[in-house]
């Protein structure tokens, strides 16, 4: 078996006397789609800033790709191949579909290469217009990002994540808001992801987690609650008690 992408060990932050996330534990496989489910004020987010380095832990350990990289921040989390997108729509609207996309790759340049920009720019434009086609957004690329539905700023948040080319990609309920066959499609594009690239996700739509989830990691009030195979998961009973609110 492949070393995971990610190690999680005892993590862990408090907000005043509020243990947001407590003591939580889990191995994210490579190519594998990671899935933590939970009620709303369970940890999720934060455990994804923590990881991302958008926040400090007070205690544990994040190993990504076996790099020891405990409270690294954001820039280097990147840098490491963390992709993610946000729970917040994080576009810019004012520029179109194509310039956002277009940003969003010149990550990828080389630095110190400024001397080409030519061949910088061929490279950014070549990913740019592969996502736009993976994304089902060509017809959209001269439009303002601010002027997407929904659904479409939903994918190509999930787009712009990928544009860097991360190893590991965090997804922060990317279908929240979206129509039941926006739902639907998006799914599908993440289990297809999963085969490329390793992707943790956060979701609440239950269908769509057991439908495409290689692993589960149920969180409440801050700690893991259990973990496992989707179908096992939604058979636990503590499962049951805490998340679908039956015993
Ligand atoms: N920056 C913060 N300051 C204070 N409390 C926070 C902060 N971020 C999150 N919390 C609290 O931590 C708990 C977990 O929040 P969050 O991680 O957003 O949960 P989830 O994503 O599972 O809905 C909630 O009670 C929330 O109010
Ligand atoms: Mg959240």
């Amino acid at each position: 078996m492949n070393a995971p992408i990610l190690e999680v060990l005892g993590l862990g932050i408090a907000f005043g006397g509020l243990r947001a996330v407590d003591d939580v534990t889990f191995v994210a496989g490579r190519h594998q789609v990671t899935t933590v489910i939970g009620p709303n004020g369970a940890g999720k987010s934060t455990l994804f800033n923590l990881i991302s380095g958008a926040m400090r832990p007070r205690s544990g350990r994040v190993v990504f790709d076996g790099v020891p990289c405990t409270g690294a921040p954001p820039h280097r989390m990147r840098a490491l191949g963390l992709g993610r997108s946000f729970q917040i729509t994080s576009l810019y609207p004012d520029l179109t579909v194509f310039e956002n996309l277009r940003l969003a790759t010149e990550i990828l340049e080389p630095a110190g290469r400024w001397f080409l920009p030519v061949r910088r720019s061929r490279l950014a434009l070549e990913r740019a217009d592969a996502l736009l086609r993976r994304f089902e957004l060509t017809e959209r690329a001269g439009s303002l990002a601010g002027a997407l539905s929904h659904g479409e700023q939903r994918r190509m948040e999930v787009a712009m994540a990928l544009a860097a080319d991360p190893k590991l990609l965090l997804l922060d309920e990317p279908t929240q808001g979206m129509s039941h066959g926006d739902t639907q499609e998006t799914a599908e594009l993440i289990g297809r992801l999963g085969r490329e690239v390793s992707v943790l996700l956060i979701e609440h739509d239950i269908g769509l987690v057991m439908q495409i989830s290689d692993h589960v990691v149920v969180m409440h009030q801050g700690r893991k609650l259990a973990e496992g195979p989707p179908d096992a998961v939604r058979a636990d009973p503590a499962v049951q008690a805490a998340y679908f609110g039956h015993a």
